[in-house]
């Protein structure tokens, strides 16, 4: 053997847990050890009983010495659980990556107490760990710059409050309004609010830190967090800003109440049409005109599924305005169900108000909403069924809050995910429990869903302060698996940029014909999509890479397995894996036949994997994803899921009968569905394809 072959050749310790007795209870963990010794690539295998304490952290350090071992496997609890403290417990002896947790406990010990096939699925479990440490490869950090300055998009309320925020605490800030004027769009028509915005705005155009831009729109970004790069347009002038981090708040806007509707435009009016109606009635005796106005709150149907949140109480402060105009005016507000969540009661203490001025409030039907005719609304009386006709002489719909024209452009600017309504959100990636990739993008106020000014501002000082936060940092460190591409293997084909969820990729050209595929690392979350989709395999991510997976899907199957069917389950960590230990937490039973492998997302898995575990003697493949929508990657389950689709088309053409490849969604919370779900798959592989 050369040096070079010894240098390369791994030197795995495996340290074996007993766990005070709760794994050694239920498994012979001498067993366990020696099976461990006997796996060509360790040289050392232990027993501890609690390997997570100091002395057990120390003794392993102390093993990593003696020993000369470049990598080591826990064999214990859950890594969800511990494999953090490890990896920093072996600091800096180890690279991170070359420290994982085989779960002995949750995933035997605790749900096959009594099996006689315990013990095979524990050493199975420790070899398929091993084959990963053999396999993989480390992990670099990646470092950037924080550049001291901000862009807040929008002028409302919140982000007024940002922007002053950020700017007294010494950041350059530039704030970008679309219109010609600073305070967007008010969904809550306060008198308190108007004079808030009005004080905000004289202090922000004063501000020496804060450069106010009108009739300005983003037209372009790039970079990444900490650093980007942003170009924005006014008049004919494009210009080009770098900031540290980027705040949306482009507000929501009254939904208007289109061309279509047969009754008559000027006695019919919005809820934000009649505001500027009582707005021009400044004295008292301006409104004689109007002696009976019927509002009917949740004029539309989308707002029986989706509750704007503000426009009750603005209906109910309008109905108080009118009593003041006109005392003996008669109000009528016909509603389905009443909003009145106010910070500290006070949505309620209007509505007890309203009524006390002798505004009628009168409750209809969702089924049976009110009829606008001629000269009167009929509506049923939901408490004796009779109908009930109302005069009017103006009727007040208020119309669902719905997102600003521009809020799918700055989706895709910035790659921020939109809700169903098209509200914008945040891009949030949890890296571990708790533990949030923090980008820098920020979306508050009416721009995720309609608020209030109580919810504005309490929204405000909450971004300002993570924001500033982040801002504040010397540098950024990513230190978590992030895609590498290799140069010589890349084609330019340029799926990998149509599959990343942060736009972390993009196609540079280089001399000869082909692109070149490029990561930009500070951007990129590690989902693996990208591997998937490269048809020339050239991208890697370590830890979750193409030698590791099959190395492991290979170790797991060619253990001994005493009969049955050999089925391996690829488990998403932020579900079907932490589904499997709640199943264990909770001693919930399922077939010990089951071999449960850890990914990241079930956006990495490729169907080659699929295939390689058939080719590698699987009987049955269980793919176990986020349900839709929450997929800590954004879409990584729904490409999972069409992926899973074709292949099942696949296997039944080439004779493969596609029962044997399942897919289910799961949360961490479903211990009990995945046992039923893993004794279900087990029952009908064995009973059907397994014959
Ligand atoms: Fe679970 Fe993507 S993180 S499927």
């Amino acid at each position: 053997m050369t040096d070079e072959m010894i240098k390369t050749v791994p030197r795995v310790g495996v340290f074996i847990c007993d766990c005070g007795g709760k794994i050694s209870g239920t498994l012979d963990t001498e067993a366990l050890r020696q099976d461990a010794g006997a796996i060509p690539e360790v040289v050392y295998a232990a027993r501890e009983s609690y390997p997570c304490s100091k002395d057990g952290q120390a003794r392993i350090r102390q093993a990593i010495a003696e020993q000369k071992l470049d990598r080591v496997l826990i064999a214990g609890c859950s890594p969800r659980l511990v494999e953090k403290l490890f990896r920093q417990a072996v600091q800096p002896a180890l690279e991170p990556g070359y420290l994982n947790v085989a779960d002995v406990r949750e995933q035997v010990a605790y749900v096959h107490a009594g099996d006689k096939l315990a013990l095979l699925k524990a050493a199975g479990l420790i070899e398929m760990g091993v084959a990963r440490l053999a396999t993989t490869s480390p992990t670099p950090s990646h470092h950037g710059r924080v550049v001291k300055a901000a862009l807040v998009i929008g002028s409302g309320l919140s982000a007024l409050t940002v922007a002053l925020a950020l700017a007294d605490s010494g950041m350059r800030v530039t704030l970008l309004e679309k219109s010609g004027a600073l305070g967007g769009s008010i969904p809550d028509f306060q008198e308190r609010t108007r004079q808030l915005l009005a004080e905000k705005s004289t202090l922000v155009l004063k501000h020496p830190m804060i450069d106010a831009l009108f009739n300005a729109q983003v037209t372009e970004v790039s970079g990444h967090p900490g650093e980007y790069e942003v170009k924005i347009q006014q008049g004919d002038q494009s210009i080009t800003y770098v900031v540290g981090s980027i705040v949306v708040d482009n507000g929501a806007q009254p939904k208007s109440l289109g061309v279509s509707r047969w009754f008559d435009r000027t006695r019919v009016k919005t809820q934000a049409e009649f505001e500027k109606e009582l707005e021009q009635a400044i004295a008292p005796g301006k409104m004689l005109g109007l002696e009976n106005i019927v509002m009917i709150f949740c004029a539309e149907e989308s707002q029986r599924q989706r509750c704007s949140r503000v426009c009750c109480n603005i209906g109910i402060r309008q109905a108080m305005r009118v009593r003041q105009l006109n005392p003996n005016a008669n109000v009528t507000v016909l509603f389905r169900d009443l909003y009145l969540g106010g910070i500290g009661g006070s949505y309620e203490g209007e509505f007890m108000e309203a009524r006390k001025q002798g505004v009628t409030f009168f409750r209809y039907r969702h089924d049976r909403p009110p009829v606008i005719g001629d000269q009167s609304v009929d509506v049923l009386d939901t408490l004796t069924g009779e109908p009930v006709r109302i005069p009017f002489d103006r009727v007040v719909l208020t119309m669902p809050l719905i997102p600003h024209d521009d809020s799918p452009a700055l989706a895709s600017l910035l790659g921020l995910p939109q809700d169903e309504a098209g509200f914008l959100a945040e891009p949030r990636v949890r890296l571990r429990p708790g533990r949030y990739a923090d980008p820098g993008i920020y979306v508050l106020g009416s721009a995720q869903q309609p608020a209030d000014t109580a919810e504005a501002l309490f929204q405000a000082y909450l971004t300002s302060s993570r924001a500033a936060r982040f801002l504040s940092q010397d540098k950024l460190t990513v230190d978590t698996p992030v895609a590498a591409i290799e140069a010589v293997l890349c084609t330019g084909c340029g799926n990998c940029p149509q599959v990343c969820p942060t736009q972390a990729i993009r196609l540079e050209k280089r001399d000869g014909v082909l692109s070149l595929s490029e990561v930009d690392e500070m951007r990129c979350i590690g989902c693996g999509n990208c591997v998937v989709v490269c048809p020339v395999k050239a991208i890697t991510l370590p830890g979750w890479d193409n030698h590791e997976i099959p190395a492991q899907i290979a170790a797991a199957l060619q253990t001994r397995q005493n009969g049955g069917p050999k089925i391996i389950a690829l488990a998403c960590e932020w579900s079907a894996y932490g589904a499997a230990d709640m199943a264990g937490s909770r001693r919930i039973p399922y077939p010990a036949n089951v071999r449960i492998l850890r990914m990241n997302c079930s956006a990495r898995f490729d169907p080659y994997h699929i295939l390689w575990a058939f080719i590698s003697g699987a009987d049955g493949v269980f793919l176990g994803a986020c349900p839709p929508g929450e997929c800590h990657y954004g879409t990584g389950n729904l490409y999972a899921q069409e992926r899973i689709e074709k292949l099942r088309t696949e296997l039944k053409a080439h004779g493969v009968d596609p029962r044997r490849l399942r897919l289910e969604f799961l949360t961490v919370d479903d211990g009990k569905k995945f046992a039923e779900k893993m004794t279900d798959f087990v029952e009908e592989i064995s009973s059907q394809v397994h014959k």
